[in-house]
């Protein structure tokens, strides 16, 4: 079979490997129908994540028929359409009994394209397949449901729930990639008054309209603190969801907040960043970090199947297998391609 191979820094290619087999009577191996690319792959390739080492086979989201189980998989059979969670689970540590899957230490977690081969591939093993699949019901697509399994959720959990978006609210996302435009879909089933969505970019603004922010704001033309104080009668945010990952947006969310307010961090952080606790220890704001867990999958796919989410605002190109490396060179080119999620799939 192909799949996309790293081959260290800047380096990758969609070239033959192995067929996946079962190793733990608990895999399945799932032929992959559909998959996609995660902003997270682009910092693999840029060298970002040491623990991916070169043979390694990327990608965390895929949705794909089960093509055989081990002897211990007990709910999910051969001929199955699941969606794989970027986040794997073993189900009986300590922290998958609490629900937080992205942190067990049974062996799950995100390992998929990062500890173990991944999902851009035709096929890929998939350990805990019990725990770590989910059924898809024949009315939801094969792109819809791929954007559970990472985005929708990561911005639902990390970013909404996190950041404890009531109705009447008014939320700053500052950051409109797919992640922060996840957040804003996850934001709106809260009714707040406000969405207010922040970036540097144009088109991710446009998209953040399309997606139900109703404030828009490029920061690099125009002061959000302004804005947001204009809204909420010199307050500050709500809640405050970082979406980007460097030092600045950090910072900027831990200003816009009001007292009380709650920041959520989504992004990955690469470098130190500045806690203001000189101004932040008298305004009783909570600030939560989070890897996602992906507990949220199961509600998140009742509310595409019945269309109380538009999953499919996110794709904005297709691909087949064979055109892997013209799917990433169009991803990695947001900027100019306008690429919010680009599907992989086995006929284009
Ligand atoms: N915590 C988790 O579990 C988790 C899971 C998945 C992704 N992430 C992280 O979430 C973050 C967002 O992911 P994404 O795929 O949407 O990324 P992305 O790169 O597609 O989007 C980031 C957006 O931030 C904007 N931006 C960059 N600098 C900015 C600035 N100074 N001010 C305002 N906007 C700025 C960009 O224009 C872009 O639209 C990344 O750091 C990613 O690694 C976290
Ligand atoms: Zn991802
Ligand atoms: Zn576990």
């Amino acid at each position: 079979m192909k799949a996309i191979v790293y081959h260290g820094p800047g380096n990758k290619a969609w070239e033959e490997v192995a067929m996946p087999t079962i190793q733990e009577d608990t895999d399945a191996i799932v032929r992959v129908e559909a998959t996609t690319i995660c902003g997270t792959d682009l910092h693999i390739l840029k060298g970002d994540v040491p623990a991916v080492t070169d043979g390694r086979i990327l990608g965390h989201e895929a949705v794909g028929i089960v093509e055989a189980v081990g002897a211990g998989v007990k709910t999910v059979k051969p001929g199955d359409r699941v969606l794989v969670s970027c986040i794997t689970s073993c189900g009986s540590c300590r922290y998958c009994r609490e629900a937080s899957y992205g942190q067990c230490i049974g062996g799950g977690g995100w390992i998929l394209g990062h500890k173990i081969d991944g999902t851009q591939a035709e096929y890929v093993r998939v350990p805990f397949a019990d725990t770590s699949t989910y059924q898809v019901p024949p009315t939801v697509s094969n792109e819809d449901v791929l954007m559970l399994s990472d985005i929708l959720p990561t911005g639902y959990e990390v970013g909404v729930l996190n950041g404890r978006v009531k109705p009447g609210d008014v939320v700053a996302v500052v950051g409109a990639g797919p992640i922060g435009l996840a957040a804003i879909l996850g934001a709106r089933l809260f009714s707040p008054a406000h969405i207010v969505a922040i970036d540097l970019a144009a088109a991710r603004l446009d998209a953040a309209k399309r997606f139900g922010a109703d404030v828009v704001i490029n920061n690099g033309t125009e002061d959000p603190m302004v804005r947001i104080l204009e809204l909420t009668d010199g307050f500050g945010a709500d809640v405050a969801i970082e979406a980007v990952g460097v030092p600045d947006t950090f910072e900027l969310t831990t200003r816009l907040i009001r007292p009380g307010g709650h920041v959520a961090n989504v992004g990955v952080h690469g470098k130190p960043v500045m806690l203001h606790l000189e101004d932040l220890w008298i305004r009783n704001v909570t600030i939560k970090t989070g890897l996602v867990d992906t507990y949220s999958t199961p509600t998140l796919l009742r509310l595409i199947e019945n269309h109380q989410i538009n999953a499919g605002l996110f794709v904005t190109h297709h691909f087949a297998l064979d055109d892997f490396m013209e799917a990433y060179d169009v991803f990695a080119r947001a900027g100019d391609t306008g690429a919010l999620k680009v599907v992989v799939t086995r006929e284009a």
